[in-house]
């Protein structure tokens, strides 16, 4: 089973769009997948219950902080939202449950001081000091025609965290998102540039350890 995070503390950087995106690319590989809204807004189990009915199926997981959470049997794909502000104790826990951690993570001053903090944590943490966690970052609302995303590579070296990708700012995101959608509901044709971007992402969640 693969079991990843999605976490930033900085709220709005992206963390339920990209776990949405994730759960339902995995869905459409006829995947079991789950996807875990540890926001105590259950921004995602809200939109899980907008789903059309017609599209692959996401599972909802509704994991209580601090408690064990074991998913149930035959899950092939769990993946955790998690909120804002989520450091420490609520960190390691959510830690405890997963082998990938994604970092979505914007341009700008106010993104990078909030972010720096929570990768210095994570790098401490012992599992992934000892490579029991994997660890990758993805930038979030790219400007692809100021490619303002280039910021991210010297602050993301600081942390030896890998960029794995880019997404670019896009209305579709929202779009698709308040129809209890995502891009890959949507046709290849009308995609075909953002899977493009998505594509190293789905690499690196998927290449073997
Ligand atoms: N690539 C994108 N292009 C355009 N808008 C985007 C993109 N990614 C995310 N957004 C928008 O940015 C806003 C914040 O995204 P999202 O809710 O996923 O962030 P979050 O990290 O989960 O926020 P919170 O910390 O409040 O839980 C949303 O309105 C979302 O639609
Ligand atoms: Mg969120």
């Amino acid at each position: 089973m693969r079991r990843i995070l999605i976490a930033n503390p900085k709220g709005g950087s992206g963390k339920s769009t990209l776990a949405a995106h994730l759960a339902c690319w995995f869905a459409w590989q006829e995947d079991q997948v789950l996807l875990g809204d540890t926001d105590r807004q259950q921004s995602l189990a809200g939109w899980l219950q907008h789903r059309p009915p017609s599209l692959p199926r996401i599972h909802g997981w509704d994991v209580k902080p601090g408690e064990p959470a074991r998913p149930p049997r035959g899950t092939q794909v769990a993946i955790l939202d998690s909120p804002a502000g989520l450091h420490g104790k609520r960190l390691k826990a959510l830690l405890g449950m997963v082998d990938q951690v994604i970092v979505p993570l914007q341009t700008g001053i106010f993104d990078f001081r909030a972010t720096a903090g929570f990768l210095e944590e994570l790098a401490e943490t012992k599992a992934l000091r000892r490579d029991e966690i994997r660890v990758a970052a993805v930038g979030m609302r790219v400007n692809t025609r100021t490619n303002n995303g280039r910021e991210l590579i010297p602050f993301l070296n600081r942390f030896a965290v890998p960029l794995v990708t880019q997404l670019r700012e896009a209305t579709l995101y929202r779009d698709t998102i308040a129809r209890g959608m995502t891009l890959f509901d949507l046709t290849e044709a009308r995609t075909r540039q953002d899977r493009a971007q998505w594509q190293p992402l789905l690499d690196w969640v998927t290449a073997p350890r």
